[in-house]
């Protein structure tokens, strides 16, 4: 793990301060045995040796352990900081299909909690296993140097713990998968609910939904209840073979004592016996904190190495014409589908206006995607002043175009913030964008002005006021190209003929492609292209198309001709 690997200095001070405080652990025994036999006759040992002792044995201790925590928790958050940093770059430069494979829930799973987990277990464990280890040694040799023939009798209770344990955790840990999957399925339920408030109170799906919650919750507790019985049976347990162990021992101390085994010895011995389950318990629990977090930690790094980033070229030439040429493009998103668009042929001069008709899924939204290439042809190419967008940097050709859409996406941030996303903020163009936009009475009538937090996806406004505020970031944005898909459907007639206004001044001089279900949003392109499954069905003028009588004016009559 490279990412845990990197601070040489203060893993160097953890091991060393782990060894150190571990190896003290035989310690507190040994210093049992003078106490126990002298300190009780008289003239033993002087009073003031006592409390001395276990003062400068628990201070070194103590500054051992705290020294190895910190360098530990050092080691741990530099890790964390730079995995979790590059795992968000990588959402943010990662081929789109990321976000069709995986759900936001789970994605924000794997980079805020799992990895956080995942680290810290990960690294716990990793010095817990030099810990214990360094402690079950030094202790077994005290054992050993203080009575080897009783120290056979531990030997025999060591593996009966170790399988004890090792059975506990193999099913601990598979209930914790479960129990991660149960977690994120929840976290979902409630996400989803979140989203679809009104849309759940609306159809009266409330008892559906509380069920759907209900049932994973109650999977829950199962497991939670499982993981309490099966964690709750280790101890009485071990320390039933502790027991038995210690009264074999009791009883051939008892009988040995004729040899010369000293109140001393005795009681310093069942002391680091008993201070042996400790790390034998942890030691036999070690193999599955460790894979849990390899694996929370693999998932991240599967994250961050097998998501591709989206790849470009490096054509980067500044301000595009905006002359866009597509050529006998196909784009099909599933094999066993008809394509979504197939060999398509478009061209639209600098400053045209290019309006785009058709029924519902036939094509549109996808022949709007290929142009930032958010979608990529299966066959053909798709030309950008005469050079394949895939040839284009990706940074130079997203900055060409400029996007509103039917759904408005903002940022918990403020209005000046979300209109200027990601340039730099200037207050004269921040004016002139708002007043183009048809905001500037909005703007005036909040109290915070452009400062304003507009909140979760700026719900506190109308729908007319989101998609003039995109408006408003479109133009702030001054890109050549423009893309329009059904900027206007979502709205009433009042609030559209504001957009409206507002589109007109976004369209100035610039070459645009407008998706529109409201024909009368389209009168005035220069060319309206229809498609229809795919394919383009007709492509000319509006008055044409309707002299035509083909599918344009078959649409047009629907729209206008009964009314
Ligand atoms: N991400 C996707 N994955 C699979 N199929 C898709 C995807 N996006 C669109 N489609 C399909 O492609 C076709 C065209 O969709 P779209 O371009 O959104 O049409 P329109 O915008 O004209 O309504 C539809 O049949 C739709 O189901
Ligand atoms: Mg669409």
């Amino acid at each position: 793990m490279p990412y845990f690997g990197m601070s040489r200095r203060f893993w160097a001070i953890a091991v060393l301060a782990t060894i150190v405080s571990s190896a003290l652990e035989p310690l507190l025994p040994a210093l049992m045995k003078p106490l126990l036999d002298r300190g009780f006759t008289p003239g033993g040992i002087s009073l003031w040796m006592v409390p001395a002792a276990l003062l400068l044995l628990f201070t070194v201790r103590g500054l051992a352990g705290f020294l190895a925590d910190v360098a530990l928790a050092k080691v741990t958050q530099d890790g964390l900081l730079s995995l979790r940093r590059d795992m968000f770059a990588r959402l943010l430069d990662a081929r789109l299909s990321l976000f069709h494979e995986q759900n936001a829930t789970a994605l924000s799973n794997t980079v805020v909690f799992e990895v956080q987990n995942g680290a810290t277990m990960l690294v716990n464990s990793v010095i817990g296993l030099l810990k214990d280890s360094v402690a079950l040694l030094a202790l077994l040799a005290y054992l050993v140097y203080l009575n080897w023939k009783l120290t056979l009798i531990v030997f025999l209770i060591v593996p009966g713990v170790v399988w004890l344990i090792r059975t506990v955790s193999t099913r601990l840990y598979r209930i914790a998968r479960s129990t991660q999957t149960a977690t994120n399925d929840l976290a979902y339920v409630v996400e989803e609910n979140v989203l679809a408030a009104r849309v759940v109170r609306l159809h009266g799906a409330q008892q559906s939904q509380a069920g759907r919650f209900a049932a994973l919750s109650t999977a829950l507790r199962r497991l939670g209840m499982k993981t309490a019985v099966a964690s709750a049976a280790v101890t009485p347990l071990t320390h039933m073979l502790a027991a038995a162990a210690l009264s074999a021992v009791i009883c051939i101390a008892l009988w040995q004592s004729r040899d010369g085994i000293t109140v001393g010895t005795f009681a310093s011995f069942i002391t680091a016996m008993l201070m042996l389950i400790a790390p034998i318990k942890r030691l036999s629990e070690v193999a599955s904190p460790i894979s849990r977090g390899l694996a929370a930690v693999q998932r991240a790094m599967d994250l961050i190495e097998q998501t591709l980033p989206e790849s470009g070229g490096s054509h980067a030439p500044g301000r595009a014409h905006g002359r866009i040429d597509i050529q006998s493009v196909t784009v099909r998103y599933r094999d066993d589908a008809p394509p979504a668009l197939d060999r398509i042929n478009l061209t639209m001069e600098p400053g045209q206006i290019v309006a785009l008709v058709g029924p519902s899924g036939s094509g549109k939204t996808t022949l709007a995607n290929l142009l930032p290439r958010f979608v990529q042809p299966n066959e053909g190419r798709v030309l950008l002043d005469g050079c394949d967008v895939a040839d284009w940097r990706l940074d130079a050709l997203r900055s060409q175009f400029a996007l509103v859409s039917q759904d408005v996406v903002m940022f918990n941030d403020t209005l000046a913030a979300n209109i200027a996303l990601g340039r730099k903020m200037d207050p004269a163009r921040l004016e002139a964008c708002v007043e183009a936009a048809n905001l500037a009475e909005l703007v005036a009538s909040l109290p915070g002005g452009l400062k304003t937090e507009v909140g979760h996806n700026a719900v506190t406004l109308s729908g007319g006021q989101r998609q003039r505020l995109a408006i408003a970031r479109a133009l702030y944005k001054d890109a050549p190209v423009l893309i329009l898909d059904e900027a206007t459907s979502a709205l009433d007639t009042a609030s559209e003929r504001l957009v409206q206004q507002a589109l007109q001044h976004l369209m100035e001089g610039r070459t645009t492609l407008i998706v529109a279900h409201r024909l009368s949003t389209i009168e005035h392109a220069d060319r309206v292209v229809v498609l229809e499954n795919g394919r383009i069905a007709e492509a000319g003028t509006h008055a044409k198309l309707l002299a035509r009588g083909g599918l344009y004016a078959h649409l047009h009559a629907l729209q206008f001709g009964m009314a």
